[in-house]
């Protein structure tokens, strides 16, 4: 639309008046966020910009390759990955407290970054880093307009103090339903501007517990039923996004053939929301409901138990940490 073509021309010009002659490296989380703001950056300055993928461990099933075929086959652009999941479960053992997590994740993100940087642009400097931070989580992290701090999202607040980087935020004013526009109307495919959010701090804060290889390993193997269904079922516009949760360390009694088990309980919290400022959870249709938990309970042998977050926003939010 003329709308959408002119916010492209904007910021397109907006970014060649911030970074002239200079470099970017832009973080792709797999998500639409950083893919229309690496698109838009591309868009800007060409070659100038280097991708990266920081493979923290923490991703869902299949979001990889889905980086490295479905977004450099939309945008020609060069891509990095970065493998660092041992460097995040070392630095994430032993930690519980929500906040914690999000600013090792987006500390040890950060530090990944600038060690990539002078891997893969090693004879330039580079001087800029691009974020997909969008309006909303300017607000929630108090960036906005003094508005308090409701938690720290890692691509705003939880920044460390030795950053190197000048902060090239190409979405700062938009909301998603917008972003999602941009992104169409420069030609990415559909199953990334479809995308529904996932935050950063990835499946690092649906674990509520400690963060452990096996522990992820259940959590991506049950999240990956859960999507495969909704999907199936045609429900992905409707709902908003639907973390699957993983009660770590909660544990309950259950009979699964003719044993009894003492396994954990996955939570399903699909919401339906305009902006992720408020929600409502959504009805799920119970046929659907009950094609989830019986596969996860059926392939998951760590679950005996699938239950429903029936909590709007607020009082809770989305995620669970
Ligand atoms: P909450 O849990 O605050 O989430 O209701 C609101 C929206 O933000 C996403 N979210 C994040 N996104 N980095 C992100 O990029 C983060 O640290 C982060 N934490 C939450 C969440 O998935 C929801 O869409």
């Amino acid at each position: 639309s003329w709308t959408t073509a002119s916010i492209i021309d904007e910021t397109v010009e907006a970014i060649r008046a911030q970074v002239g002659d200079g470099r970017a490296i832009c973080g792709l989380s797999g998500g639409v966020d950083s893919a229309v703001a690496a698109a838009l950056v591309q868009r800007a300055i060409g070659d100038r910009l280097t991708c990266v993928f920081v493979d923290h461990g923490l991703m869902r099933s299949g979001e990889r390759e889905q980086v490295e075929k479905d977004f450099v086959a939309a945008t020609g652009a060069t891509l990095h990955v970065a493998e660092a999941a041992d460097r995040f479960l070392d630095a994430l053992a032993g930690v519980t407290e929500p906040e914690q997590k999000r600013k090792i994740i987006g500390r040890e993100f950060i530090r990944v970054f600038e060690t990539a940087t002078a891997e893969v642009v090693a004879d330039h400097h580079v001087g800029f880093l691009v974020q997909g931070t969008l309006y909303p989580d300017v607000v929630e992290s108090g960036g906005g307009d003094g508005t308090a701090v409701i938690k720290s999202h890692h691509n705003v607040g939880g920044l460390p103090d030795d950053i190197e980087f000048d902060l090239v935020e190409p979405l700062r004013a938009l909301f998603k339903d917008e972003v999602r526009m941009v992104g169409a109307e420069l030609g990415l495919p559909e199953v990334i501007v479809a995308r529904q959010p996932f935050p950063g701090p990835g499946l690092g804060i649906r674990i509520i517990g400690e963060v452990t290889r096996d522990r992820l390993e259940t959590l991506r193997a049950a999240d990956a039923i859960a999507r495969e269904e909704l999907t199936a079922a045609g429900l992905d516009r409707e709902i908003w996004q639907c973390p699957v949760v993983l009660l770590a360390d909660v544990r309950s009694v259950g009979v699964q053939g003719d044993g009894r088990t003492y396994g954990h309980p996955i939570v399903l919290r699909p919401v339906s929301s305009e902006d992720a400022m408020t929600a409502d959870w959504t009805r799920l249709p119970y046929d659907v409901v009950e094609r989830i938990s019986t596969r996860i309970t059926n392939e998951v042998s760590e679950v005996n138990r699938v239950v429903i977050d029936v909590t709007s926003k607020p009082p809770g939010t989305i995620e669970w940490e």
